[in-house]
């Protein structure tokens, strides 16, 4: 009578568990032409997202394995309503399980960028950073996360390139996206889209756009392209802020693009985020697939949407109530959106000296890194491990441990204006908040300007400020 009664209850438990437990489904989001689709409905889905580091680069702490942000932060996510949000490093030897099931939860994707400060492609040395020690690092992560039906995508790279010389670094960029790609089919892991985040560079940004999208090998193209474009700034329009002008650019482009940033700041009061009008309609989903704004919480950069009070306790800026009320005004366009399975893959761009210097042949992959492929990345190493000064005398591809030296790791990586992850668009507004007179000028201040925040700061802050700057932000 006991047992029976115990059994019942565990299959009452089992019944409730399995509606309202950690075993509920998401469909997984596949990639037709140049769209997103719910692999269950067959619906569209355009991203509707927040790029998400609470802490900031000052504050590096992975928010996807802390429960108790989660459990602060993804109601908030609830109630702007958003689909998706982007994390730029986590750290993969912690357990990710109950927030990504909260995510899930609440029907949210993630995107994020496999790289951390200490384990990324260097801008200036890429060949040196891209070594074995760095490949398990990042297939380390895809083991943690490839599980998940609500991760949406991989980032291999954030805005590596941003600036005209440093494009030659887009070679070893899109080894790692080939090397990702393979990774994720060795493993038997289900087809997770990768892809690249790029800066909105004036010059090359066509170019980039191509060359990761190019050639004969698939594995070597991107699955999907992320543009930070911050080029309409407050009260705009489709045509002043030269939205129009990027549909044009774009048209044709074979995979999904969308805004793996946006939310320009240069303006006077809270954020009106009028293009979120203009994002959701028809007049930009042939080519676009929606985006994230930058940024959830409100950093030194002052991008936030929410200010961050305590670990349990967040403010809701304005920022927040006008982004979710236009959200709210702008529902997705109804059916296909126009989206198009007929574009071919781009041409690869030719080299052009100081303006494409990229490499059609990637290199191969370090050769120790094979041994993943057959027998997984194996234990995940976390954000402390260093991997991108690396330089064997012989090459790139063995555990060198006299090298990981931390005095050289530090002061190396920064003046390499370093790789990692993180948004020059970032190292900008924070180098900005610092410096104000030295880059106001150079910021896009102006509602008609179509050049990016990101790329135009950057390019005229002095080298010296970039580093401090890289200094006291690691990333974003
Ligand atoms: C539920 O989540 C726990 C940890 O959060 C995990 O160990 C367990 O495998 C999950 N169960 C299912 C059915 O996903
Ligand atoms: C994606 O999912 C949709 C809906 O189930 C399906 O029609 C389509 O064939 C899938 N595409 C790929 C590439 O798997
Ligand atoms: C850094 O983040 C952690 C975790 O959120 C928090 O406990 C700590 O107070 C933060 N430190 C600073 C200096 O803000
Ligand atoms: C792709 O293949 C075609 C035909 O085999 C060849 O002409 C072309 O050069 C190749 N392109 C690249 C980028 O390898
Ligand atoms: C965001 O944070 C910055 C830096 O701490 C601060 O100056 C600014 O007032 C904050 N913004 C809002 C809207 O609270
Ligand atoms: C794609 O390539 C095929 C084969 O070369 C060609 O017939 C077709 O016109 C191309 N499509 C577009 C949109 O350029
Ligand atoms: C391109 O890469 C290949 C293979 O790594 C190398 O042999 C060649 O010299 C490179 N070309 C240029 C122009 O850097
Ligand atoms: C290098 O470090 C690894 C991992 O800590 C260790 O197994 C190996 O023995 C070390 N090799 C040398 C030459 O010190
Ligand atoms: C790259 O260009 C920037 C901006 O023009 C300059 O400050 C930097 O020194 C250059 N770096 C290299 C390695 O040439």
């Amino acid at each position: 009578m006991v047992s029976f009664a115990i059994l019942f209850l565990s299959l009452l438990a089992a019944l409730v568990y399995g509606q309202n437990g950690n075993s509920s489904e998401i469909a997984t989001i596949n990639i037709t032409g140049n769209a997103f689709f719910n692999s269950k409905t067959g619906d569209r889905f355009y991203i509707r997202g927040v790029d998400y580091q609470p802490g900031g680069s000052s504050n590096l702490t992975d928010p996807l394995a802390d429960v108790e942000t989660c459990k602060r932060d993804i109601p908030v996510f609830q109630d702007l309503g958003i689909n998706t949000i982007r994390v730029y490093t986590v750290d993969n030897s912690l357990d990710h399980a109950e927030c990504m099931q909260m995510l899930q939860d609440a029907g949210i994707y993630l995107i994020l960028d496999v790289n951390t400060p200490e384990a990324s492609i260097s801008r200036y040395d890429p060949a040196c950073s891209y070594n074995a020690d760095y490949l398990q690092s990042i297939f380390a992560t895809v083991d943690v996360f490839a599980q998940y039906d609500n991760l949406l995508g991989f980032f291999a790279g954030n805005e590596v390139i941003n600036m005209a010389n440093n494009t030659f670094t887009a070679t070893y960029v899109k080894a790692v996206v080939r090397d990702l790609k393979k990774y994720i089919r060795a493993r038997n892991y289900r087809e997770i889209p990768v892809g690249y985040s790029a800066a909105d560079i004036e010059s090359n940004r066509l170019l980039a756009a191509e060359y990761f999208n190019c050639g004969n090998d698939s594995d070597a193209r991107i699955d999907m392209f992320g543009v930070n474009d911050y080029s309409w700034c407050g009260q705009s329009s489709f045509q002043t802020s030269g939205y129009s002008q990027k549909m044009k650019l774009y048209n044709g482009y074979s995979i999904p693009i969308f805004l793996s940033e946006f939310g320009c700041n240069q303006v006077s009061g809270s954020r009106p985020f009028q293009e979120i009008g203009s994002i959701y309609s028809t007049q930009m989903s042939s080519v676009f697939s929606g985006g994230l704004v930058y940024e959830y919480s409100n950093e030194t950069n002052n991008y936030g949407l929410v200010q961050i009070d305590s670990p349990t306790e967040v403010t809701k800026l304005d920022d927040f109530n006008n982004l979710k009320n236009q959200y709210s005004q702008h529902p997705d366009p109804t059916g296909s959106g126009g989206y198009s399975t007929s574009n071919n893959h781009s041409t690869c761009p030719d080299y052009q000296a100081g303006v494409w210097e990229a490499n059609n042949t990637l290199p191969e992959m370090p050769s120790a890194a094979s041994a993943f492929f057959k027998s997984g990345a194996g234990a995940p190493m976390g954000t402390g491990f260093t991997t991108q000064q690396q330089c064997d005398s012989d090459g790139i591809d063995s555990i060198d441990n006299s090298s990981s030296d931390s005095s050289t790791i530090t002061s190396s990586s920064s003046a390499d204006a370093s790789s990692t992850d993180s948004t020059s668009s970032t190292l900008s507004s924070s180098t900005s908040s610092a410096t104000s007179s030295a880059t106001s000028s150079s910021s896009t201040s102006s509602s008609s300007s179509s050049k990016s925040k990101g790329s135009g700061a950057v390019l005229e802050i002095p080298r010296g400020l970039q580093m401090i700057a890289q200094l006291f932000t690691m990333i974003i």
